[in-house]
């Protein structure tokens, strides 16, 4: 279809962005970043090399979410199970949010961003976590799009911290079991404040979910690329928003 607008109208003037119903954009996306390493093996470069490329993708892609007027970005930075990568490649991971936000900290407060935090703060190295508690305070009151890092993130460990502050309640009188419902669980979640996402992406062609959000992605929308995430440009970006538009979203419904 794109191919064929082009062809008509010439390529400059088939934007994706017009394309787009505004009316329609997806409050919230989250996106599993997948396809660093093998974008630098496909390139005889060092896997760090990947990851330094993809916050650069990390960018890119916040400044066209707020183009589409997408509110919460939750991007998927670290999981719980990373440490188990190479001591040399997890020290590299840990140095990119100051790097990048040492960089790019002045833009994202021109655009009002706000950033956050989703995972355990308690393992991180005390500079990355240093920096991104900085970046937390500096943006707290920007009114923009609200960019989370999910940084030592795992949606298993979130769900079994939510069980045992619900028992918790539960031993000190203030919920009984048959009292339990959808809510307690939400208000329990590093999530309590932000709507579900409506849509997932992950690049790279893997198909799983990789313990991302796994309670709060139950009736989001997929969309899976074989674009490498550094290579992730804003023209696919834009490319899952217009496939989500497409798609009738009926939670169960008929
Ligand atoms: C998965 O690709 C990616 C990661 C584990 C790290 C993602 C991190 C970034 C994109 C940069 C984050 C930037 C900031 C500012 C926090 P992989 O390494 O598993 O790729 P592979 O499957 O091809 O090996």
């Amino acid at each position: 279809m794109l191919q064929r607008l082009r062809a008509l109208f010439g390529k400059a003037s088939v934007k994706p962005l017009q394309m787009l119903d505004t009316d329609n954009i997806p409050q919230h996306i989250a996106i599993i970043m997948d396809g660093n390493g093998r974008w630098a093996k496909s390139r005889g470069l060092p896997r760090m090399a990947g990851h330094h490329s993809g916050m650069k993708a990390v960018k890119r892609i916040t400044m066209a979410a707020d183009r589409l007027g997408v509110k919460y970005l939750t991007l998927y930075a670290f999981s719980t199970e990373n440490w188990k990568r190479p001591k040399a490649e997890v020290e590299f991971l840990m140095k990119l949010p100051q790097e990048f936000l040492a960089s790019e900290l002045k833009d994202l407060m021109e655009k009002r961003v706000q950033i956050r935090m989703m995972g355990y703060k308690g393992d991180l190295p005390d500079h990355t976590l240093k920096a991104v508690e900085d970046a937390i305070a500096k943006t707290a009151n920007n009114d923009g799009i609200v960019l989370t890092f999910a940084l030592n993130y795992g949606s298993r460990k979130e769900m079994i911290e939510a069980v045992r502050s619900i028992g918790q309640d539960v031993q000190d009188g203030k919920l009984s079991p048959g009292q339990i419902e959808e809510s307690h669980m939400q208000q329990y979640l590093l999530t309590a404040d932000v709507p579900d996402p409506d849509l997932l992406i992950r690049t790279s062609g893997e198909l799983r979910l990789s313990n991302f959000m796994l309670w709060q992605l139950a009736y989001s929308e997929m969309w899976f690329t074989d674009v490498y995430w550094p290579e992730f440009t804003e023209e696919h970006f834009n490319e899952a928003v217009r496939e989500y538009q497409r798609r009738a979203r009926r939670y169960g419904g008929l």
